[in-house]
């Protein structure tokens, strides 16, 4: 993967994302060689202040982010050499300016950059002026021929709008000034390893498909569970809640790439077409009929590690009466040939008992059971769980005959880790994600219609708890695994929740 000599743009350069992602990114791929002769960063941001504390305060940034490890003077020398700053409020056109005079005179030096790439790491509410002004500003403008040299790209953050009317506003207003190719919507989760071999497994792999359908797969589970609570952005999360922040994007990009068609290249059209068709095929939850499909949470007062922590309630900037759920639980059904009558099931909430993300798929039991039913009451059923942090990896569970005389069977995972086998993941998601935007390679990027198509199988949940009545918040206990009436979703189904 050769990046080419460009200039990288990050507006919002001292925000937490800047901060904690994308310059220990940027200083990671730097102390990998990976970055060429002529590659700049210039970070924009409304502090005053001139180039060296600018590169002092990234210095230690990098130094606070534990993905980055420990900074390397003489790596942080070479990073600091490419590292620029412009200081500009973002609602003010000269700021654009200020900026593209400083890019001109960049790219008048020699090796020229061949592209620019503008990280808009701000808050959504600024996306719609940062884009106007970057376009009017000849900063990002649109480029009709995707193979044309200078390239110019966008990457916007989710979330890409609250509902798929919004999406679609935001997605017409990015139109009218670029081209789809030029734009990157980034969802960070498509640029883990186990997540990107989620496809490799299914489709590099013969013993597998056959058996990825109904006629053996039981259900779907697909878990985003965090211990962390709101943390420092409480602000953000008042308004965007469980859904909005974790299923539209990252549980149902997980829940594209397992449901799939296999496609017919490894492009990124060819991929986001048959992800967009699945998100077609996810059955509309309809008003009346949310609560049997979707269930709320909002964690209360509790411990977690042994530690007592406060209610999403008792949290600084969070409203005492607030009705922002910190977990959700779905049972969603994809329509189509493959997969009729196959439940998926994703959960995500915050303060749960474990950090763990994971895609478990359950087959279905053994049709007739031959051993007699005194000594083996019950099977565990066939499990392939896909560990996508921590510990990445992938597991798979079958029966064995415990050693002995007597007739005895035990379920055992045979299990494949990345950290063993690799020594871990070699790069970061945000480091994968930005050298795939600098290539142009867009397949881990979700396209417009794949934006909106996700928002429209959430929307129904978000308006139904709009206008329902308040939900009985808080209902779960910190440090466990969310509501009672999650588990209702199985009714009538073989599995459970799993506790990962
Ligand atoms: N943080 C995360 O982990 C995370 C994860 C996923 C997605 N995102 C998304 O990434 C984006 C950035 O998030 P964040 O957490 O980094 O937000 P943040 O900490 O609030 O930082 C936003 C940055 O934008 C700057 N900014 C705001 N208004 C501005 C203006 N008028 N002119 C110039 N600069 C302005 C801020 O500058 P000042 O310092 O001057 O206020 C700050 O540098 C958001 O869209 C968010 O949803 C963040």
């Amino acid at each position: 993967m050769k990046v080419p000599p460009c200039t990288v743009v990050i507006l919002g350069a001292e925000g937490d994302l800047a901060h904690r992602k994308l310059m220990p990114a940027l200083y990671h791929l730097t102390r990998d060689g990976l970055l060429p002769e002529g590659f700049t960063i210039v970070g924009v941001a409304r502090r005053d202040q001139g180039e060296d504390r600018f590169r002092q305060a990234m210095k230690s940034a990098i130094a606070e982010s534990n993905e980055a490890g420990p900074v390397d003077e003489e790596v942080f020398a070479r990073f600091a050499r490419r590292l620029f700053y412009v200081r500009g409020d973002l609602n003010d056109p000269a700021s654009y300016r200020a900026l593209r005079q400083r890019l001109e005179a960049r790219e008048k030096e020699e090796p020229k950059p061949q592209g620019r790439l503008v990280y808009l790491s701000v808050p959504p509410s600024l996306y719609p002026a940062a884009v106007e002004h970057l376009s009017r500003e000849a900063v990002a403008v649109r480029v009709r021929d995707p193979r044309a040299t200078p390239w110019v790209r966008l990457i916007v953050e989710k979330p890409f709008g609250r509902s798929r009317e919004t999406a679609r506003e935001l997605n017409r207003l990015v139109h009218e000034h670029l081209s789809e190719h030029q734009v990157f919507r980034i969802d960070h989760y498509l640029g883990k390893e186990t997540v990107q071999n989620v496809l490799v497994f299914r489709f590099a792999n013969s013993i597998f498909e056959p058996v990825w359908s109904r006629q053996h797969i039981d259900h779907v589970q697909i878990t985003a569970a965090e211990t962390v609570g709101v943390e420092h952005r409480a602000g953000y999360y008042e308004e965007a809640g469980a859904v909005r922040d974790m299923f539209q994007n990252h549980l149902l990009q997980l829940l594209t790439l397992t449901a799939m068609e296999p496609p017919s290249s490894f492009t990124a059209d060819a991929v986001r077409d048959e992800k967009v068709k699945v998100l077609a095929s996810i059955r509309r939850l309809r008003e009346g009929g949310i609560d049997d499909h979707a269930v709320r949470g909002q964690y209360g007062p509790g411990t977690i590690d042994g530690r007592p922590v406060p209610g999403y309630r008792q949290e600084q900037g969070v409203a005492p009466d607030s009705q922002t759920p910190t977990l959700a639980a779905l049972r969603l059904m994809v329509d189509n040939w493959r997969w009729q009558g196959v439940p998926f099931y994703l959960r995500s909430g915050k303060r749960m008992p474990r950090r763990v993300s994971e895609i478990a798929v359950q087959f279905r039991c053994p049709p007739h059971l031959m051993f007699a039913r005194a000594r083996v009451p019950e099977l565990a059923p066939n499990l392939i769980a896909m560990r996508v942090q921590p510990d990445e990896g992938l597991s798979l569970r079958f029966e064995i005959k415990v050693p002995g005389l007597e007739l005895a069977l035990k379920p055992v995972d045979m299990a494949f880790s990345y950290a063993e086998a690799f020594g871990g993941a070699e790069h970061s998601a945000y480091e994968t994600l930005l050298v795939d935007c600098m290539t142009g390679d867009a397949t881990l990027f979700a396209r417009r219609d794949e934006v909106e198509a996700a928002w429209a199988v959430v929307d129904p949940i978000l308006d139904a708890w709009a206008a329902g009545p308040p939900a009985p918040f808080p209902n779960y206990a910190a440090g466990t695994w969310g509501p009672r009436e999650a588990h209702k979703l199985f009714a009538g189904g073989a599995g459970r929740w799993r506790e990962p």
